[in-house]
């Protein structure tokens, strides 16, 4: 059987014609390219700027410098979500507080308040998997304890709450290009949404060593820039981002439509659109599932197999441990099913047939 790919990066003459058009413009930093690709982000959001960097992580980690993020601030993440989400604001001596996660797998919001102590400054609600967090219900946490709130977007590209578009109700949102992603640039890549363009100025002047004109540095910065052909690459991706979010969604009903009786399928919020970078189900005896499948040439995936609270780099850190139950019970049974955005339904009907003959239902 033909290898039926977790993921799949979608490349077509016209992202092959746009590196090409970059590479002969004979500008590779920073120039039009990356200019009109913020400005359709930014369109794409609903935003008022965005703001390109080298990838989600140091993209935060400046936005986190700039907020004044440091030693002895508390910021708010879940624990079950890809290690990168809390590793800036570590860099910058704050403290990743974990909380638990709901039956849809993002941060659980009763859990949230009760974390807030004095020293909370800011919360990242992590849209996982694609699927978002109730953000009316996040502003109105963080408005009551002043709080900032940086939507973790990198999993949910186009995925919308009540209509509107993750990273446009945050005071900003974060993104990640990296090739797995619904929106890639078939290579590294990350980048901020906000609307307060103030707050964004800074940030591209911090991505660019701190300066205003060529040779005048305001500030100590870095460089977090963004190329040309990345660029020019992700504006043709990001004009089919739509379309391969709702193929996605098709794909994730076929599955829901033929496993739900076989396995544990995600549990989706009525005002959630779902953008499923990943579809993801809890299944009994998942690592011999999983190994039967890749027997199989299906390629599955685990995200994740151990809860952040719980990872070498974390607890050496915190001398208290806390105990998340749901994060610690769903990395024993979680499995990441293939989905992309050019996925064909006979390719979804053959996992459904694979998953059914391991349970002895076909
Ligand atoms: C939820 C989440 N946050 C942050 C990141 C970090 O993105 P990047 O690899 O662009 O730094 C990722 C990517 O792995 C992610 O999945």
């Amino acid at each position: 059987m033909q290898k039926i790919p977790l993921s799949k990066c979608f490349v077509n003459a016209e992202v092959e014609e746009a590196a090409l058009r970059a590479i002969r413009s004979g500008q590779y930093i920073l120039g039009k390219e990356c200019q009109a690709f913020e400005a359709e982000l930014a369109a794409h959001t609903g935003t008022k700027t965005f703001v390109l960097g080298s990838s989600w992580t140091m993209i935060v980690y400046l936005q986190h410098q700039l907020q004044g993020v440091g030693p002895g601030d508390e910021i708010i993440v879940p624990s079950h979500t890809a290690f990168p989400t809390m590793e800036p604001l570590m860099h910058l001596g704050a403290k990743p507080v974990f909380v638990d996660v709901d039956d849809t797998f993002v941060m659980d919001l009763d859990a949230v308040e009760a974390a807030i102590t004095p020293r909370t400054v800011g919360i990242i609600p992590v849209h996982l998997y694609g699927h978002p967090v109730d953000m009316d219900r996040v502003m109105a946490i963080a408005a009551k304890h002043k709080l900032w709130v940086i939507e973790d977007c990198a999993q949910a590209q186009g995925a919308k709450y009540k209509g509107k578009t993750v990273g446009s109700m945050g005071h900003s949102g974060a993104y990640s290009f990296f090739p797995s992603k619904n929106l890639t640039v078939l290579g590294d890549g990350g980048g901020i949404s906000t609307n307060d363009t103030h707050f964004a100025d800074r940030l591209r002047m911090l991505r660019n060593h701190g300066r205003q004109g060529k040779y005048d540095h305001e500030f100590v910065g870095y460089n977090v820039r963004f190329n040309e052909i990345n660029a020019a690459m992700g504006r043709v991706m990001l004009k089919h981002l739509d379309g391969f979010n709702e193929n996605r969604r098709t794909i994730a009903a076929r599955y829901t439509e033929r496993l739900s009786s076989i396995v544990k399928t995600p549990i989706v919020r009525d005002w959630a659109t779902h953008a499923y970078h990943m579809y993801v189900v809890r299944a009994e005896k998942r690592d011999a599932l999983q190994q039967f499948l890749k027997d199989r040439n299906i390629e599955t995936g685990i995200h994740y197999p151990k809860p952040n609270h719980l990872q070498p780099a974390v607890t050496g850190l915190f001398p208290y441990v806390p105990k998340l139950p749901l994060s610690e019970a769903i990395v024993k049974d979680i499995l990441s099913l293939p989905i992309h955005g050019e996925m064909p339904l006979d390719a979804a009907d053959k996992v459904c047939e694979a998953i059914a003959e391991f349970y002895g239902q076909k």
